[in-house]
């Protein structure tokens, strides 16, 4: 193995939000550099089945899956301690999990919001933080959480998963400078638009992308050191002007 790759090179790799199509392209490029052994936890066991063959028949040495519903936090722990026997420990964790909701301003549904907000938040943050115990207690690993610029300043368009992201991004930056001297890496990604089944339908917002983009940028970042990468890496300078636009500027942008 390069040492170019230090940063990607765990073998044992957990994605929370294992059908997610940003996961499955990241865990695919960890592949070509070192065979991996993965554990995709998800919610649609048939999904996972297909998910699982598909890393089979890249190369993958080992695929388990196992059932995980974000917003059951009172099984994350025993979940993920499963996993990590299973594997005999985790070295880099994925979190996917992930919804996009209604789009548009104030919900109609607003029970569906509601879920949107414990799904991205409440439930991904559970996960967030017993993947970092896990991970403490071994003193190594790395968890790249998919964020979103939506975090960095939510729109009118989409108050409800940008307040999510928002939430889960600072729960992030401030667990990794927790864990920073205990030997664990957090890796906060922000893509932009993502052509996945997520966005399928919605138009494409400017500088849009791939998965399989996403993943390079994320074993980039993991090689690095990074705290934080944005996909593309240009909208990191796009987001700075949009971060400085005022308010009655800002509100003017619908979508
Ligand atoms: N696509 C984009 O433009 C974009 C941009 C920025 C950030 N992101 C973020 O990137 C991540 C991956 O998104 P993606 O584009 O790859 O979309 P995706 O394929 O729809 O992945 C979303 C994942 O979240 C899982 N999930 C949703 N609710 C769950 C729950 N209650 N319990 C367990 N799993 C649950 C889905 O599982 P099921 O198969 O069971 O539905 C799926 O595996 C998400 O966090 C998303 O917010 C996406």
């Amino acid at each position: 193995m390069s040492s170019d790759h230090a940063g990607a090179s765990g073998k044992r790799v957990l994605v929370l939000g294992g059908t997610s199509e940003i996961a499955l392209a990241i865990v695919e490029a960890l592949q070509r550099i070192t065979p991996r052994d993965v554990a995709l936890a998800g919610r649609d066991t048939a999904a996972l089945g297909v998910c699982a063959e598909q890393l089979s028949s890249v190369g993958c040495d080992r695929v388990i899956t196992t059932q995980l519903d974000a917003l059951e936090t009172g099984q994350h722990a025993a979940i993920l301690a499963d996993v990590a026997e299973q594997l005999g420990g985790i070295d880099i964790v994925i979190l996917a999990v992930g919804a996009l909701g209604e789009r548009g301003g104030l919900p109609t549904d607003v029970p569906g919001a509601v879920n949107v907000l414990q799904t991205n938040l409440t439930g991904a943050g559970s996960l967030l933080m017993e993947s970092a115990r896990l991970l403490r207690e071994r003193g190594a690993g790395k968890i790249v959480v998919l964020s979103s610029v939506a975090a960095e300043r939510p729109r009118r368009a989409n108050a409800v998963y940008g307040a999510s992201k928002a939430g889960l991004d600072a729960l992030a930056q401030g667990l990794g400078d927790e864990l920073r001297d205990d030997g664990v890496g957090m890796l906060v990604v922000r893509p932009g638009f993502v052509h996945t089944r997520m966005t399928r339908g919605l138009d494409p917002a400017p500088l849009s992308t791939t998965p399989e983009a996403v993943a390079d940028v994320v074993v980039a970042g993991l090689d690095s050191g990074a705290d934080t990468v944005w996909a593309p890496s240009t909208l990191r300078w796009l987001m700075i002007i949009i971060k400085l636009l005022p308010r009655p500027i800002f509100r003017k942008m619908k979508q």
